[in-house]
């Protein structure tokens, strides 16, 4: 009985498992509308908001990972708890040094949260139903009594790959921007990336104007064996005054050519045959 016991156990806890581990996660991938995205290629990014107030201003940083929860920082006391996707965490800055402690650290959207709570997946059209990107709605646990959820819109472009980031002076371009946050509940992002683009199947695209190698060689192969031909019936006509069949160069070899490709495959037949019986099977 004790395989059997251990069996449905196993099978059990596979059972009991398998919804946790599904659970609400936005895991890079995703469908809707029949169009199928794939952001794994991306990686946790961040984009930082500044609100001057003077003399201080309030520096947001909202940090998101395509791919699944945020990695937790040792020693870190200001971060999102763990198993957060998307995080915004606050600090005021007085001159160049930011104020000890953040101001505010809230989670949108975590991969623990209840089935109920799972991302959302819309898909972004223009009017002549070109696919424009994936809008994905995380969301959040609550925040001081409101409930938190963070829209990314990923943007189909297909000049950034969507790893694009600021240098340390703030120059340069982000893919990932912040748009607003809303009512202190809705934040919303918008990532530009070539993967937010509708996978087109590539067709090889016939290559008009330009001959390929192979058509190339076809033709040159023919040029020369006509060359061949023409030249050699020539040489054979004023040196031996040959006619018909005896103006083409190796006349005798072109007549034989049925016969020795013959001989050759039964030559080819009969090794493979043979090495065949010396296998070792033997017939029942
Ligand atoms: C924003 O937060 C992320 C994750 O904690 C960090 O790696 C990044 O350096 C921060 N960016 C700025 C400009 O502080
Ligand atoms: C994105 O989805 C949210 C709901 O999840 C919706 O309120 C919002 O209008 C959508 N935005 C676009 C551009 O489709």
């Amino acid at each position: 009985m004790r395989p059997t016991t251990s069996l449905s156990l196993s099978l059990l806890s596979t059972l009991l498992l398998l919804p946790i581990s599904t659970l609400a996660a936005f895991t890079g991938e995703a469908e809707a509308d029949g169009v199928k995205f794939d952001f794994t290629q991306l990686k946790t990014h961040s984009v930082v908001v500044e609100h001057k107030q003077d003399p201080t201003v309030l520096k947001s940083n909202y940090t998101i990972n395509p791919t699944g929860k945020l990695e937790v920082i040792k020693d870190e006391k200001d971060q999102c708890p763990d198993g957060t996707q998307v995080c915004m965490i606050s600090r005021l800055w007085r001159g160049d040094k930011p104020d000890d402690g953040a101001e505010k650290v809230i989670p949108f959207g975590s991969i623990e949260s209840p089935k109920d709570l799972e991302p959302e997946y819309t898909i972004m059209r223009d009017e002549e139903k070109k696919v424009l990107g994936l809008n994905v709605t995380f969301h959040g646990p609550e925040y001081g009594d409101k409930k938190q959820s963070a829209i990314v819109k990923f943007l189909c472009d297909p000049e950034l790959t969507g790893l694009e980031e600021p240098d340390k002076d703030g120059k340069g371009t982000n893919a990932l921007k912040f748009i607003s946050y809303e009512g202190e509940q809705v934040a919303t992002l918008e990532w530009r990336t070539k993967y937010a683009c509708e996978k087109v199947l590539e067709t090889p695209a016939p290559s008009q104007g330009s001959w390929g190698f192979f058509t190339w060689f076809i033709v040159i192969a023919f040029l020369v064996v006509a060359a061949y031909l023409i030249f050699g019936s020539w040489f054979n006509y004023n040196k031996y005054g040959a006619r018909g069949w005896d103006l083409l160069p190796h006349s005798d070899t072109l007549r034989d050519l049925p016969y020795l490709i013959k001989d050759f495959l039964r030559r080819a037949v009969n090794t493979f045959q043979g090495s065949g019986g010396r296998g070792g099977y033997s017939a029942i």
